[in-house]
């Protein structure tokens, strides 16, 4: 039981239900109601995850806390002020984004992300981490979605919060984000302590698909069983849904989920042009390498065998090299 800390939530508290305030209901608000709106944001989803927005100001909170008598010096070690540049005393930390409120476990906000609206950088500021955020051990939403985790004892794991917002609209409610960070041996084993089962549905792009492979190294080096969403055409989750409608997100994206040796096959495909015979072999030997791993052999067989027909291989030259490969191995 520490003071300050609860000083700090309580700060959070007020601060989310302030600037969910904002946006909702004053002139402030409305161009990033607009802007909520263009990206199919519902109002029901703005409510649920107490979507707020922080004006272009430099004392909008600042004189939310200060009438409140927070003390100016902790709220900026907790992430809501910033220093001045110049001089003594404080300003907003958040001006002109779009606030996502970030909760731990127990539902008590804990930090923000703050996105621009529109284009522009930085994309998102974030709380520092503080006393109570610890990047590396939260997961958004996991509060709202551990009803549903323990039920199906299946994560459904996202890059960012939109994706978990749109997922959520979907039916999809077990969805946590890492917010981009990489998933962390901390996540990894407080989501082995709640699940069996992992998707993974990371951003379509390149950076998304080169984070799932290490997520799902990580991931299966706790035992868990898991499976990859794989996004057409460099898309998120949230892009899919705006595009597709929820419905598809689940059947075609979450549900069709492959399994992960099928999805390492997919990513070492994109780096060569299998129409070429120099491509063609380097990928065969890069997919031998993960087929020849699998301790089933009818597993091994499955694979080897929509390889040797994709690339127009005989399956018994595919066995024999993933043979010899094995033997190495040992
Ligand atoms: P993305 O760049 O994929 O953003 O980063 P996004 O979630 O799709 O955001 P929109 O749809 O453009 O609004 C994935 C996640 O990485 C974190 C955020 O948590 C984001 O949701 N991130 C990204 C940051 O913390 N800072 C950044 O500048 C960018
Ligand atoms: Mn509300
Ligand atoms: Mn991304
Ligand atoms: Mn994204
Ligand atoms: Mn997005």
């Amino acid at each position: 039981h520490n003071p300050e800390i609860d000083r700090l939530l309580q700060a959070y508290e007020w601060s989310a239900k302030f600037y969910h305030y904002l946006l909702k209901n004053t002139e402030h608000g409305k161009a990033a109601m607009d802007y909520l709106r263009s990206r199919k944001f519902s109002d029901k989803m703005i409510d649920q995850f107490q979507i707020g927005f922080a004006p272009d100001r430099w004392d909008t909170l600042l004189q939310f806390l200060e009438r409140r008598n927070f003390d100016l010096a902790e709220m900026e070690r907790g992430g809501l002020l910033s220093a001045r540049s110049e001089g003594k005393g404080y300003i907003d930390r958040f001006r002109g984004r779009i606030i996502f409120p970030i909760a731990n476990r127990a539902g008590k906000v804990v930090a923000f992300a703050g996105r621009i609206l529109g284009e522009g950088q930085p994309k998102y500021i974030n709380s520092p981490e503080s006393k109570l955020f610890n990047k590396s051990r939260i997961l958004y939403n996991l509060h709202q979605s551990k009803a549903s985790i323990r039920k199906t004892r299946q994560i459904v794991l996202f890059e960012g919060y939109g994706d978990v917002i749109s997922a959520w609209e979907s039916g999809v409610h077990n969805g946590v984000a890492t917010m981009g960070t990489s998933l962390t041996e901390n996540h990894a084993s407080m989501i082995k302590a709640l699940a069996d089962e992992v998707v993974i549905a990371y951003d379509g792009d390149r950076a998304g698909q080169a984070a799932a492979m290490k997520t799902l190294s990580m991931l299966e080096a706790v035992d868990l069983r898991v499976k990859v969403a794989v996004l057409p055409g460099g898309m998120d989750p949230d892009e899919f849904v705006s595009e597709y409608g929820g419905e598809r997100f689940r059947e075609q994206i979450i549900e069709s989920a492959v399994s992960t040796v099928k999805f390492k096959l997919i990513y070492l495909k994109k780096n060569h042009i299998l129409l070429e015979e120099d491509g063609k072999i380097a990928y065969v030997k890069e997919a031998l390498q993960v087929i020849a791993s699998l301790h089933s052999s009818t597993e091994r067989e499955v694979y080897l065998k929509e390889i040797a027909s994709e690339l127009e291989l005989s399956y018994d030259s595919l066995k024999q090299d993933c043979n010899l490969l094995r033997a190495s191995m040992q």
